[in-house]
């Protein structure tokens, strides 16, 4: 089940994942738009390997704050549209204000699970994901239902972290470890997480599982300068369950971890690696 907004919670009709938990902290909303400065330097990339055209109807999946959104938006003009969909009702609404301001009127934000959800609008002549595919408990049955809400032939597009190594600016883990929620199970192929798609050969054969064809990956590689904030603050600290007690000893350790990658006045220089993987729907 499908909801477009007002604030009620998504399932798709499964459970409520651990996923659909941590996306729906409230503290999204303040600290996503700092991340953003980094995912959005992969959105040109990922939309011209999607390749959307004047009049295309896309599905986008995991859209968070909509800067995605509103790029495909642009690139799809008036006489197309973008169905986004998200877990999270804080992004979703966050989404959904910034296009009220911006006066951007074809997309709509769906709060959904897009693993199972029958999301409205179909069928679409794209779908696209930047960074939003890699939480699904079942990959498989996910792209399964993406592909069950294109045309035949559509292409998909998505962008997904390659490995921790190659993404030292990645905190995650490092804070996870002062967090106050059990440890999570370490990054790697079927384990949701920004890392789940990080082997090329696993991701490909599991979006071929899922029926999509031709599949290929393209590793990228971005860097970028900026400040500390956009990788960690206090509010990542805190969507990420670390208690007050433990921040102090949090920052310590992740500005131990980014010491490598430290510039001048105060600023970081962060290597984005990762990939575009493409497929096609059968005919
Ligand atoms: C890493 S963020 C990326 C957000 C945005 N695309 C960007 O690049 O800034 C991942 C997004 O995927 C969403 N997400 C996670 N699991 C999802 C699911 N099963 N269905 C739909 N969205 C999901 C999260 O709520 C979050 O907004």
């Amino acid at each position: 089940m499908a909801d477009d907004g007002s604030g009620a919670r998504a399932s798709g009709g499964g459970p409520v994942s651990a996923e659909q938990r941590h996306w729906n902290d409230p503290g999204w909303a303040a600290s996503w738009p700092r991340r953003e400065r980094l995912t959005s330097e992969v959105t040109g990339t990922l939309l011209d390997h999607l390749g959307p055209v004047a009049g295309e109807r896309v599905l986008e999946v995991g859209s968070g704050g909509g800067t995605a959104t509103f790029a495909l938006a642009d690139r799809v003009g008036s006489g197309g549209s973008v169905v986004a969909v998200d877990v999270s009702v804080p992004l979703c609404d966050l989404a959904r204000s910034r296009a009220g301001e911006r006066g951007i009127d074809n997309v709509t934000f769906v709060v959904a699970d897009a693993q199972r959800a029958d999301i409205p609008g179909g069928p679409f002549s794209a779908a696209v994901s930047q960074f939003g595919v890699m939480f699904f408990d079942d990959p498989v049955a996910a792209f399964a239902n993406l592909r069950a809400h294109v045309a035949g032939g559509a292409p998909l597009a998505f962008a997904c972290w390659r490995s921790p190594a190659d993404n030292p600016w990645m905190v995650n883990a490092t804070v996870a470890a002062f967090s106050a929620a059990p440890p999570a199970p370490p990054p790697g192929p079927g384990v949701p997480g920004p890392f789940a798609f990080a082997d090329t050969a696993a991701t490909l054969a599991l979006v071929g599982a899922a029926g999509w064809q031709a599949a290929r990956a393209t590793p990228c590689d971005v860097a970028v300068e900026v400040d500390e904030e956009v990788l960690f603050d206090e509010s990542f600290l805190h969507v990420a369950g670390v208690p007050e007690e433990r921040v102090g000893q949090a920052v310590e350790a992740v500005r131990a971890k980014l010491a490598p990658l430290a510039r001048p006045g105060g600023r970081y220089e962060v290597p984005l690696a990762f990939q575009v993987v493409t497929a096609v729907a059968p005919a």
